[in-house]
């Protein structure tokens, strides 16, 4: 058995920077619509537009725990993993565990159509526009940004349930999810795998997808 003690990296910084940087936007996003101030609201929006793409890009050419295909193929152990936890017996996975899976596509998914859908919205008197709202007739805008409100209800809701997750493991199960998603570490006595796969950021895919990223963001800034 390896009994090295060295802490295993789970999460890249990557990783952890679009998280809680996301953590920190939608807040802002939903007040600065309450609030009316539009042009803070599309900037921000577009900054999550720029977070939330690094994040699809890091999907597929990301660290091993970043990517979605190691993801896909951890639903198989959906069964087992449940069968488990119904004993209140809970092991770490290398990456988010086969239930997270689940979690993770819903809020990237609701992101996605939250983000696409403001692109193309136009408020109720055309004043206040996505970007690409020109593209779009001005019933198609409004629409969309039908969709736009609809939407955040379901993200709000996905959420509260991802907290409420993070919530259960950590009383009843005893696991701390959050510490490994801010410091990017567990202990290695954690995994009861001896060899697990290379997990390590590497620079040019990672300055590639940024570049990207940032790329799309200022095409979209001067489009608006
Ligand atoms: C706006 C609110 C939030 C959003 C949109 C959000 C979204 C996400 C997403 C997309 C992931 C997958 C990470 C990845 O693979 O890139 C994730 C994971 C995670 N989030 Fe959040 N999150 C939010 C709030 C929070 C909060 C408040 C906490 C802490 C209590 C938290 C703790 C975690 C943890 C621990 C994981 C890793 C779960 C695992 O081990 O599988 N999140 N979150
Ligand atoms: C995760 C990202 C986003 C969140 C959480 C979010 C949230 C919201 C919320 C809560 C509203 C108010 C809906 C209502 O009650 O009418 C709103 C409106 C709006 N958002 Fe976003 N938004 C996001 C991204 C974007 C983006 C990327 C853009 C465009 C760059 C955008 C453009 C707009 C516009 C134009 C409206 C006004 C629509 C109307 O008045 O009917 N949003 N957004």
């Amino acid at each position: 058995m390896n009994t090295d003690p060295a802490p295993i990296l789970v999460w890249d910084w990557a990783v952890r920077l679009v998280h809680w940087l996301m953590v920190v936007l939608v807040p802002l996003l939903w007040w600065t619509a309450e609030e009316g101030y539009m042009d803070w609201h599309r900037t921000l929006g577009l900054t999550m537009f720029g977070l939330v793409l690094f994040r699809l890009i890091w999907g597929l050419i990301g660290t091993w725990t970043a990517r979605f295909a190691p993801m896909v193929r951890r639903i198989g152990f959906l069964k087992s993993y449940v069968r488990k936890l119904r004993n209140r017996e809970y092991s770490a996975s290398f990456g988010h565990s086969p239930l997270a899976v689940f979690g993770v596509f819903a809020l990237l998914l609701a992101l996605v159509t939250q983000i696409g859908t403001g692109l193309f919205s136009v408020d109720v008197d055309g004043l206040e526009s996505g970007p690409l709202a020109v593209l779009v007739s001005f019933d198609t805008g409004r629409q969309l940004a039908e969709v736009h409100e609809f939407n955040f209800n379901l993200l709000a809701a996905l959420i509260g349930l991802h907290i409420t997750a993070i919530a259960v493991y950590h009383f009843l199960l005893k696991a701390n999810l959050v510490g490994p998603m801010i410091t990017g570490h567990r202990s290695r006595d954690d995994f009861a795998a001896t060899t697990l796969p290379e997990n390590r950021m590497r620079f040019f895919p990672m300055t590639g997808a940024a570049v990207l990223s940032l790329a799309c963001v200022i095409a979209l800034l001067n489009f608006g």
